[in-house]
């Protein structure tokens, strides 16, 4: 049985084997996902030792997306984009690195959402890993504006100016980097949070007045009820909240039809994870 697995650190409590579980067996797919520690410092033992013992592809979480970029022998564009690796893919001849998280967050976003970026006004909270991933699938929606504004200005400044000179960023969207006080008077339809600001409890500190009527707030974080960053927009009066339930299951659809060359239908999954 062709085997696959997700490696991180921690990993214990990683959605991913259930969530791969389910879209095997939807996909009448034979193969196995298990969850792998990866020792810290280790990566690249782990992984010769897991393609050794027969793994065909890994699924790559914190804090090894950089280890598993420099791993790969050939990357997609994506990948290089993000600077980061989310996907392995172990061929007779290379591995094949990819990021499939941003075009998670788009698919989430866009289909099971049903919310258009295009011509729209988005903000993206955030200038780590999770913001650089996602920037270019961003960019190629062809958002009216798209805001990258972080807590230290300066970040999220040089972000946007890196991205803005991307050969694929020729199409005419305004490309801005900020800090969250300069945001003050503006207003947007899709508002997306890839600060890790939730992991400690809390919530980007954002001047009021930032949700146009209908908006949609978005959280890349997933958690029992309202993130803090969803709480707060709530408040701020977003007119649509959503985690990133849907990202997650999304992302390892898109690794799995890399993998397979057959896309899951993520609806059923995704509900059988808000089911618990
Ligand atoms: P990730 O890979 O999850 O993006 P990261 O690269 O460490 O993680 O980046 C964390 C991001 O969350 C940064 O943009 C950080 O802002 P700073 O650059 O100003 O540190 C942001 N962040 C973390 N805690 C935050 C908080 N409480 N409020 C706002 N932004 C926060």
């Amino acid at each position: 049985m062709d085997r696959y697995a997700v490696i991180g650190n921690p990993i214990a409590h990683s959605k991913s084997p259930r969530i791969h579980a389910l879209f095997a067996a939807q996909t009448a797919q034979a193969l196995s996902y298990e969850a792998l520690l990866g020792p810290l410092g280790a990566f690249a033992a782990t992984v010769d030792a897991f393609r050794a013992a027969g793994g065909r592809g890994l699924n790559v979480t914190v804090p090894f997306k950089l280890d598993a970029f420099t791993y790969a022998t050939r990357r997609t564009p994506r990948a290089e984009a993000a600077g980061a690796v989310n996907t392995l893919a172990f061929g007779p001849d290379e591995v094949l690195g990819d990021n499939t998280d941003g075009a998670g967050l788009l698919r989430d976003i866009t289909v099971n959402l049903g919310c258009p970026l295009t011509e729209r006004r988005v903000l993206l909270l955030g200038a780590g890993g999770a913001a650089r991933g996602s920037l270019l699938p961003l960019l190629l929606t062809e958002p009216a504006r798209l805001v990258v504004a972080n807590r230290s200005s300066a970040k999220a400044v040089a972000l946007a100016a890196e991205f803005a000179r991307l050969p694929s960023c020729a199409v005419a969207v305004k490309l801005e980097g900020c800090g969250f006080a300069d945001l003050a008077g503006a207003q947007f339809d899709v508002v997306i949070n890839a600060t890790s600001a939730s992991l400690g409890d809390a919530a980007p500190d954002l001047p009021a007045g930032l949700y146009a009527p209908g908006s949609l707030a978005y959280d890349m974080m997933y958690g029992k009820g309202d993130t803090p960053f969803l709480a707060a927009a709530r408040a701020q009066g977003a007119g649509r909240l959503a985690d990133g339930l849907g990202m997650l299951v999304e992302q390892a659809a898109e690794s799995f039809a890399l993998w397979r060359g057959v896309r899951p239908d993520t609806a059923p999954v995704l509900a059988a994870l808000r089911a618990g």
